[in-house]
């Protein structure tokens, strides 16, 4: 029996067939069990002589099983772990990745055009004092000019807080960088500030957060022609061509003297606007003029020794118009099909 159950368990080639061997041999009805239950009845002298026999049965069967089981159950996993191997070599499946959102194209652009010129990149931030965003601009809190921003006020005050810290607002826009880069920079100042900005505004061509870049130059000498200049200079490079056409048009912001809104030429390709040329017609770009010298003074700079030119433009509507854009919100959706269709997205 011994020789027939070892052979049994040597052959099992599978887990649930030991369980039968083990059944078979160790179980209730097991041939074994038979035996051992056999020993009672037997005379002293001859248990003497069958129990140990039958024990070392017992003991050689189940260690058996257990070195068949060990054996059977390390055959599985390695089976498991083979076919659940990783080839790390096989080339990785490129569909589906995120690519650069089209205002962070523009921002980058930006940054990268005005670099040629010699502008360095500033920013503020995005919780900005009422000071910063109106005051220190010439808007003082009764100007009537603030009525022209829709402005989210943070609710509550800074504690101990004086007139440049108490009270807090989104920024309306990017002109409170000017205010702190003059106050952190000596002139000449050379800087590009692009950011977030917000209104309580909301259709297809104003969303409550948008975006702006600020435009800032403090030397001496600086006239209504440096400007000029570099608008048209930054504005082909942007759009990549040499035909752009400016038009500036008198304007009034309380930060600037004189101000002027910039519009730039369009023509009808193909029963669609195409920046260039000004056959079309005229798309308001941004607004700019010369920084007013009560903005220069409010930053402590003496303003009969330093001036300049500020502009400030939305980045979503230049990359409307350079990409052929018509729903500001649509920027803001994360909408996988829009952004492939304008080519943002693989
Ligand atoms: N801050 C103005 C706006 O948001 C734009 C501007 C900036 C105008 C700088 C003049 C100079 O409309």
């Amino acid at each position: 029996m011994r020789e027939h159950l070892l052979a049994a368990i040597a052959a099992a080639p599978a887990l649930d067939a030991l369980e039968t061997v083990r059944v078979d041999a160790l179980g209730k009805q097991g041939r074994i069990t038979q035996l051992l239950k056999t020993l009672g009845k037997m005379s002293p002298e001859e248990r003497q002589v069958e129990g140990p026999r039958i024990h070392s049965l017992r003991e050689a069967v189940t260690e058996a099983l257990a070195a068949r089981k060990a054996a059977l159950e390390q055959a599985a996993l390695d089976a498991r772990l083979s076919s659940e191997r990783l080839d790390m070599t096989l080339p990785v499946d490129t569909t589906g990745f995120g690519t650069v959102h089209p205002v962070s194209q523009v921002m980058d652009e930006l940054a990268e055009i005005f670099a040629d010129l010699g502008f360095a990149v500033a920013t503020g931030p995005e919780v900005e004092t009422d000071w910063h965003n109106f005051t220190a601009l010439n808007i003082p809190e009764t100007h009537p000019a603030r009525a022209m921003h829709d402005t989210f006020y943070l609710a509550g005050v800074e504690p101990g807080g004086d007139e440049r810290t108490v009270r807090r607002v989104l920024r309306t826009h990017t002109s409170p960088v000017q205010i702190r880069t003059m106050l952190d920079q000596k002139p000449p100042i050379r800087i590009i500030a692009p950011g977030r900005t917000y209104r309580s505004d909301s259709d297809a061509t104003h969303t409550p957060m948008f975006h702006q870049v600020e435009g800032l130059v403090i030397d001496k000498g600086i006239t209504l022609g440096h400007l000029k200049w570099t608008l048209e200079t930054f504005l082909k490079a942007f759009f990549e061509r040499d035909d752009i056409v400016l038009r500036l048009r008198p304007s009034y912001f309380p930060f600037t003297e004189p101000s002027a809104e910039v519009d730039v030429g369009y023509t009808i390709e193909k029963g669609k606007r195409v920046i260039g040329g000004s056959g079309g017609g005229w798309m308001e770009v941004l607004g700019s003029g010369m920084v007013h010298p009560k903005v220069i003074e409010a930053c402590g700079l003496d303003p009969n020794e330093w001036q300049g030119f500020a502009f400030g433009c939305g980045i979503d509507r230049l990359a409307m118009l350079k990409y052929g854009m018509d729903d500001l919100r649509a920027f803001f959706d994360g909408d996988i099909r829009w952004l492939k269709h304008y080519g943002f997205a693989s």
